[in-house]
């Protein structure tokens, strides 16, 4: 991406083509982060999880990074076939992973995205790398291509890549779904080169948010910094190119998931275990990335302040947060995991007594056949980040519960989820009055209102599960005017 304030060098867009969105087209979704091949392996984020369930029912192609550092720079992927799946994955020399993935995608994008500017440590050497595994990967997507495919590309780590295609003379419909939020414009603005970075995104037929806030945020870019136009309902012009932007939440394979509370409340011995651990105090549960989007700090601190103002609570409680390691090659990563650990040894250190701890900390992953069960023996969960694209594990939790005796979440507004879950309890996760307050009125929430408020959130759910967000997308994507 060159750091010129220019879109003219922008490729030339080939020739329009006109979709048939009735015949079925195979799917060849294009993400940084592939789901492992083995099915029911502890996941590496909402992305992964979201995709395999969309996959697994109308089968495709899954091109991403393989995971593996090579010493040498490779354009050819390793294939894997299992049931309707073909997963290409590419290797990436360390020099590319550090400036791609680390340096660009994670050290700027992310932060930016997620609203915290003071985090973002830009350089124009993460932003050519950035571009460069951007190129490689669409020179080696561009041999496995039919003409007829759909191209379904996720996430901040490969804005440039339908540019990078349509290069390389691809004319498929080309799509984008964004996973994290995109900000504010004037956050937007802050990114050195945020003129290029949005005029790569407008160069896919379509870009798919998870909330209205987000597509609030590009609309107002593109048709106030980017000098576009609102050619009215979901379709935009800007930087030379037609485009439609809608919001697509994602959804959660809701059978699956109430399937497997199921069969944990039944059979699991971990959550027999946990059950038994906590006897008759009430468990709070809270499930993240150790990521410093998640407001884990905010939240301990709430916790804290409730035990500190209402000594009832203390010993009637227990908070587990399990949070395991992610990105820990990112210096801030670093840090937030080691300001937890102190926070977490300080708030047992105060209120832990000789047989029993108030907060349990877990820098571990589970699977879902464990979690589930975990989310079942809850009665609140914490979901409270400062920022989060959309967040799965609220709607995790709330598919685990069983119709008798549902917990509640306690959820930030600043969650994709808050704009489809009203019924939760919101809670603003700079407020930790305001925190402590909702896990208590989550404590003492009537049956009747549990249930009430479970049975909407659940229908909820239910209409836009997994199979509806792709089918939506996919849809949407069919007919689409390729290349316009
Ligand atoms: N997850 C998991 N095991 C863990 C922790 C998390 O399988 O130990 C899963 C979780 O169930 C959810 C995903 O990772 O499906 C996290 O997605 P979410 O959208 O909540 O957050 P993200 O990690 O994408 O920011
Ligand atoms: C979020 C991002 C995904 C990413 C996941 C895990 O969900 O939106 O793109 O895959 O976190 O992060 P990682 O860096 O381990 O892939």
């Amino acid at each position: 991406m060159a750091m010129v304030d220019s879109v003219t060098t922008l490729p030339e867009r080939p020739r329009t083509v006109t979709a048939q969105p009735k015949r079925r087209r195979r799917l060849v979704v294009v993400s940084n982060r592939v789901g492992p091949v083995e099915a029911g392996k502890a996941s590496e984020g909402g992305l992964a999880v979201a995709l395999r369930a969309a996959l697994e029912q109308s089968g495709g192609i899954w091109f991403g990074f393989s995971g593996t550092v090579s010493k040498q720079p490779t354009e050819t992927p390793h294939q894997t076939t299992v049931g309707n799946i073909t997963w290409a994955t590419l290797d990436l020399t360390k020099q590319d992973l550090d400036d791609y993935y680390i340096g660009y995608s994670n050290r700027v994008l992310w932060p930016l995205f997620h609203y915290r500017p003071s985090l973002v440590e830009f350089s124009r050497r993460a932003l050519a790398g950035y571009q460069r595994v951007n190129d490689l990967f669409a020179r080696a997507l561009q041999p496995l291509l039919e003409p007829d495919d759909l191209i379904w590309v996720h996430d901040y780590h490969l804005i440039p890549l339908a540019n990078a295609l349509r290069r390389l003379g691809c004319r498929q419909s080309i799509g984008f779904f964004l996973h994290t939020p995109f900000p504010a414009a004037e956050v937007m603005r802050l990114l050195p080169n945020h003129r290029e970075l949005v005029a790569e995104l407008c160069a896919y037929d379509l870009i798919g948010f998870q909330a209205h806030s987000h597509l609030q945020g590009f609309r107002d870019y593109v048709l106030r910094s980017g000098g576009g136009t609102d050619l009215g309902g979901t379709r935009l012009q800007a930087f030379g190119h037609e485009l439609d932007a809608d919001v697509f939440p994602v959804g959660i394979d809701v059978d699956n998931i109430e399937g497997l509370a199921a069969k944990a409340a039944k059979r699991s011995r971990q959550m027999r275990r946990l059950v038994d651990s906590i006897d008759d105090r009430r468990l709070l549960i809270g499930v993240d990335r150790l990521d410093y989007s998640k407001g884990l700090p905010e939240r301990f601190a709430a916790y804290e302040y409730l035990l500190e103002h209402f000594p009832e609570i203390r010993g009637r409680t227990v908070f587990m947060q399990i949070a395991p390691p992610s990105r820990s090659d990112v210096p801030e990563y670093k840090q937030i995991r080691r300001a937890l650990n102190h926070a977490a040894g300080s708030i047992n250190g105060r209120y832990a007594e000789f047989d029993q701890a108030p907060l349990r900390w877990l820098n571990k992953s589970f699977n879902h056949s464990i979690l589930t069960g975990f989310f079942r023996a809850a009665d609140l969960a914490l979901v409270t980040p400062l920022r989060d694209g959309m967040n799965l594990v609220v709607k995790e939790y709330l598919a685990s519960q069983s119709a008798d005796d549902p917990g509640m979440p306690v959820l930030s507004c600043f969650a994709g989820a808050a704009e489809e879950l009203a019924e939760a309890i919101i809670v603003n996760p700079y407020d930790k009055e305001g925190m402590a307050e909702a896990i208590r009125e989550g404590l003492a929430m009537p049956l009747g209102e549990r249930q009430e408020r479970w049975s909407a959130m659940m229908t909820t759910l239910r209409r836009n599960d997994t199979n509806a967000w792709r089918e939506r997308f996919v849809t949407a994507l069919s007919a689409v005017t390729a290349g316009a």
